[in-house]
């Protein structure tokens, strides 16, 4: 269960959230701290600036050697004053005292203090912890004054003095805010972690009740379907394609079951003459030489029908594999012609005629190409009246497409057989004759091959028209070289 949490799409989202906002919070907090230091440090240079303008003028003012005890009490807590000599050596200091009266360590002057030392004002440490820091300024005095390091001791020179201000408050400030915004930002990401987990529950729950749909079609429940709220959102999306998905499937299954039992039917009717004429055979009733010869011819005959019908099935199954057909340049011409005298030896008396350039080329598998052909042609043969005329026709097409056409002057069709010829196992009410009737599969054929090809069939017809059936076909990219040119007739 773990892992699936961790794994879960919940899980990452909120973990993002947190990770995002946890980084947003401590980018905030870390310029706000970062520009309060700069400003509180701003402040006490101000301050520093100002200590030194008053120490430069009471020099002004003031001959009488001043002497430490006197420097302490003429300096405010919170502040450190150092005189310095010309060689740099500290001759007398101040003590540093807290805001509230308490010592505190001194900052760590170097010795001897060189020349221009803070001229700028800097920040120094002093040792302790945590660590005390001083913001610093030294200047030289205007005029040089004295001091005494002891009631009744000579004076010293002075010439520079250095004046320090503690950052105590400030850092103590600070501190505080880190904490408060420490424990600010943690409240917040508590809060987002809750809040989040809430919202993506909700915001999830239309992907869970996908989740539990598909489960419920998988496991056979095959009519249901996912409730779609909002089309166009993106989860209504990926729900719409699944619907599409589940009603897809349940068509090619319901087409795959109607498929199987059109083929049994199909294969029941030639195996029950079949069987029927063995058991005459068998039980001793045909005895007439005549007789048994017809039983022969008769399961011959189921034999081969069967077989033929066997053959177009696995044909059609090959196909709707979609294994890579022959990708050659094929003579459909010489095609159509082959066909046409075929057609004309089945049925001498029918006019067959044939409109085709010597070459025409199309790509493809020549003996699929040919099928296509003979199933037309067949079809005009036996579905129209003896005598009715055929006629074959082949033509290129701008756009690199080649076009076949069937037409025979026969009866035609109504628009809802029509719509249906290219069904698998559909035939007209006239060819439903078990005994003469074919399978019904000639021109679902034509168009499994035809769209195999990239190509199409469709048929122009109308009661007492005619039929007209035209496929068109890709036209190969290069011609054969032997056969570029077309040959004289
Ligand atoms: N040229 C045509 N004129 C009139 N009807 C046609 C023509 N071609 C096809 N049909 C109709 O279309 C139906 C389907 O044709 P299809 O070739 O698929 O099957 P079939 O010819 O009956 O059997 P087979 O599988 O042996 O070809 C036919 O049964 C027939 O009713
Ligand atoms: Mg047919």
């Amino acid at each position: 269960m773990a892992g699936t949490w961790r794994g879960s799409l919940q899980a990452r989202l909120m973990a993002g959230v947190v990770l995002l906002a946890a980084g947003g919070m401590v980018a905030v907090n870390a310029v706000s701290l970062i520009g309060l230091r700069l400003n509180l440090a701003d402040a006490a240079d101000a301050t520093l600036a100002k200590a030194r303008a008053t120490v430069q003028h009471r020099v002004r003012g003031h001959t009488a050697p001043v002497d430490e005890a006197a420097l302490n009490s003429l300096i405010p807590d919170g502040f450190y004053v150092a005189l310095i000599d010309d060689r740099g050596r500290v001759i007398a200091r101040t003590q540093s005292r807290d805001l509230d009266g308490q010592l505190r360590p001194r900052p760590d002057l170097p010795t001897p203090v060189p020349d221009g030392f803070a001229d700028r004002p800097l920040t120094l440490t002093a040792k302790g912890t945590p660590v005390p820091r001083y913001r610093t300024l030294g200047f030289r005095l205007v005029r040089p004054a004295t001091v005494r390091s002891a009631p009744g001791a000579p004076p010293r020179p002075v010439s520079r003095v250095v004046v320090a201000k503690s950052l105590q408050p400030a850092d103590d400030v600070v501190y505080w805010l880190i904490g408060a915004d420490a424990a600010a930002t943690l409240a917040a990401l508590g809060g987002i972690v809750l809040l989040s987990r809430v919202v993506l529950r909700v915001g999830l729950r239309p992907l869970r009740d996908m989740a539990a749909t598909a489960t419920a079609v998988a496991d056979g429940d095959i009519d249901q379907r996912i409730e779609v709220a909002h089309r166009h959102s993106e989860v209504g999306e990926v729900a719409t394609a699944l619907n599409r998905a589940f009603d897809e499937r349940q068509r090619s299954e319901e087409q795959l079951r109607q498929f199987v039992a059109n083929a049994s039917h199909e294969l029941r009717t030639p195996l029950t003459t079949i069987r029927g004429w063995a058991q005459l055979h068998l039980h001793g009733l045909a005895q007439d030489p005549a007789l048994i010869e017809r039983a022969m011819l008769r399961i011959e005959g189921e034999a081969a029908r069967m077989h033929a019908t066997v053959e177009e099935l696995l044909l059609l199954a090959r196909l709707d594999q979609g294994r890579p057909l022959a990708d050659a340049p094929v003579n459909v011409g010489a095609l159509a012609d082959d066909a046409v005298t075929d057609a004309r030896v089945r049925d001498p008396d029918r006019p067959v005629t044939v409109d085709v350039p010597d070459e025409i080329f199309a790509r493809g598998d020549e003996d699929r190409l040919r099928q296509v052909l003979q199933n037309l042609l067949s079809n005009a043969l036996r579905h129209t009246p003896p005598g009715t005329p055929v006629s074959v026709a082949a033509r290129a097409l701008p756009g690199d497409t080649v076009e076949l056409t069937v037409s025979d002057e026969g009866p035609g069709m109504a628009p809802d057989t029509a719509d249906r010829i290219f069904e698998r196992f559909y035939r007209g009410a006239e060819s439903r004759d078990p005994a003469t009737g074919g399978t019904g599969l000639g021109l679902s054929i034509v168009k499994s091959i035809a769209e195999a090809h990239g190509g199409t069939v469709t048929v122009r017809t109308a009661p007492g028209e005619g039929s007209t059936f035209t496929v068109t076909l890709p036209a190969p990219r290069s011609l054969p070289a032997s056969r570029s040119l077309p040959a004289p007739r």
